[in-house]
């Protein structure tokens, strides 16, 4: 896809304002019961895409894959879904959404890991 690690940074940078809001909510009524979501919607969802929109851009070759593209579909889908998963297995109102969530996260690191060994970074 083109464009597709500006893509990856866009992802990061509204992740991170959601997890910052969120810490900053956490922190305004001393509730801290959530923070394993807010730590996975900021480390997954910021950190995660970053690295993947910094490897994107060193690659244009891996970033012009299909491979890659369904690699950001899954990137994405695995935040949305792990973090309120997490945040209702925390409130312990089920854990199913965590599970599938976890699944999808693991997926999309699967396939980076296969796109970083077909692709590398061009010399
Ligand atoms: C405005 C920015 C942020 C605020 C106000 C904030 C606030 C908080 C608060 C209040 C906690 C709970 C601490 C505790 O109970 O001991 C927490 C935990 C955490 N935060 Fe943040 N945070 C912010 C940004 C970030 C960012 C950018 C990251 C990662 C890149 C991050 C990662 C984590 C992690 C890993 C935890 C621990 C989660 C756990 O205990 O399971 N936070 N944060």
């Amino acid at each position: 896809m083109k464009n597709l690690s500006s893509y990856f940074f866009i992802g990061a940078a509204l992740f991170a304002l959601c997890g910052m809001v969120w810490g900053i909510q956490m922190s305004a009524t001393h509730d801290h019961s959530l923070s394993p979501a807010h730590g996975h919607l900021n480390l997954l969802g910021f950190v995660g895409m970053a690295v993947f929109g910094t490897y994107y851009a060193l690659a244009p070759n891996a970033a012009g894959s299909k491979l890659a593209t369904v690699h950001f579909g899954l990137a994405i889908l695995s935040v949305v879904v792990l973090v309120p998963g997490i945040a209702l297995a925390i409130t312990e109102n089920g854990e199913a959404l965590a599970k599938v969530g976890s699944i999808l996260a693991l997926l999309s690191m699967v396939l980076f890991t296969v796109v970083v060994v077909r692709h590398r970074i061009p010399a």
